[in-house]
């Protein structure tokens, strides 16, 4: 009795100092292994900053998040809504709060460097060195994408407007402090991708760019890793307040007669649909920013997701309906 009981004693000593350990350690640092390389400057042109502008208001879809919660209808609805951040996401590791993305020196991005900016978008690292979870998967977006979204948030016009840090779960810190790691490709060089109708092109779009790829796979939620056959749908959503308490599962994008959601579509239908925007309340998916995707990227996207090895993965329901 006295062993079983100091037993039980030694393991509460070591839960609760994992604990703290988790609690004091969480926000880890990874600048020693990422620096922030003080010599990079991105030049600020005309057609960088009109590029930025496309990307961040449609394939990469930032204003979808990088905005007020009560502003995300506008966004939907096709507005041009300014970045000052505050979308938020209710996930099991926290809410996580996107910050104000205009240069405004003391709410927004104004004080961080183009290194710090390009930084989190190449390897998903915080100004303070901190990771996140993989929202953002542009880690292999060419150099320069990325140096022309940083050309635009520079030239947007800065707005005054404090954003709350993201809260996080206990589960959360200790995915921080375990799991969640920068993202790397190991590669050196992003070498620009020339923009055309064609499958490379479309290939690049949907993963590097506008994240087709990270939601319509199986994945494990904890570590972000791919489970399931690329495209082949079947990543879950639980309810949340941002889906408006709906579940879904994503469709299989690939070009599969029997289990594929785009069977029987032609391209026409294909873009068509992406025009059309939202049709499922509380759907995930960025459907206000794509709609804005210009022609020559819709038909690059259905000409690779139509180049896909077809893949049987039949997903019986795709939207669960708040439970009353
Ligand atoms: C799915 C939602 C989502 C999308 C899409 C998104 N972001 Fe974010 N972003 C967030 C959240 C949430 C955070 C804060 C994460 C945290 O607190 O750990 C963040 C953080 C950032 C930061 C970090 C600022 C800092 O303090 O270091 C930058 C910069 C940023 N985002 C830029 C962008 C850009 C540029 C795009 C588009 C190319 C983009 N984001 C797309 C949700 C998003
Ligand atoms: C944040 C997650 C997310 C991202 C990113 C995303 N999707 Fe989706 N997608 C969903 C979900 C969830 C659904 C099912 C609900 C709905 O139809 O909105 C869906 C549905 C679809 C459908 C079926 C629509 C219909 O009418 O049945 C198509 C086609 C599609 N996505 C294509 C794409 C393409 C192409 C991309 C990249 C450009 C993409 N998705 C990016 C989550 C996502």
């Amino acid at each position: 009795m006295k062993v079983l009981l100091k037993g039980i004693g030694v393991l509460l000593v070591l839960i609760v100092a994992l604990g703290l350990f988790i609690q004091l350690s969480y926000q880890q640092d990874f600048s020693e292994e990422y620096p922030v390389n003080e010599d990079l400057k991105v030049e600020t042109t005309a057609a960088r900053i009109a590029l930025g502008e496309y990307l961040a208001y449609g394939p990469a879809h930032c204003a979808t998040c990088h905005v007020p919660v009560d502003k995300i209808a506008a966004v939907e609805a096709g507005e041009k809504v300014a970045m000052i951040g505050g979308g938020e996401l209710t996930l099991p590791p926290g809410i996580l709060r996107a910050p104000n993305l205009t240069p405004d020196p003391e709410t927004g991005i104004g004080n961080l460097s183009d290194e710090e900016l390009y930084r989190m978008l190449r390897y998903n690292i915080m100004h303070d060195g901190t990771t996140t979870i993989e929202l953002m998967p542009f880690s292999t977006m060419s150099d320069e994408d990325i140096y022309s979204i940083i050309a635009y948030l520079r030239s947007q016009e800065p707005v005054n407007h404090e954003v709350a840090a993201s809260d996080w779960t206990f589960l959360g810190k200790a995915l921080k402090r375990f799991v969640i790691k920068p993202i790397d490709d190991g590669k050196s060089e992003h070498p620009p991708i020339e923009k055309g109708a064609s499958i490379a092109y479309g290939k690049y779009l949907a993963e590097s760019v506008a994240n087709c790829r990270g939601c319509h796979t199986e994945r494990d939620l904890k570590s972000g890793a791919f489970t399931g056959p690329e495209y082949a749908g079947g990543l879950h959503f639980d309810p949340s307040p941002e889906t408006q308490g709906w579940a879904f599962n994503t469709p299989n994008l690939t070009p599969c007669e029997k289990t594929g959601i785009m069977k029987g579509w032609s391209k026409e239908a294909f873009v068509q649909r992406i025009r059309n925007g939202r049709t499922q309340a509380g759907s995930p998916m960025p459907w206000g920013t794509f709609s804005r995707m210009d022609s020559t990227d819709l038909e690059a996207l259905w000409l690779f997701l139509s180049s896909l090895e077809p893949i049987e993965n039949s997903i019986e329901q795709i939207a669960f309906a708040p439970e009353s």
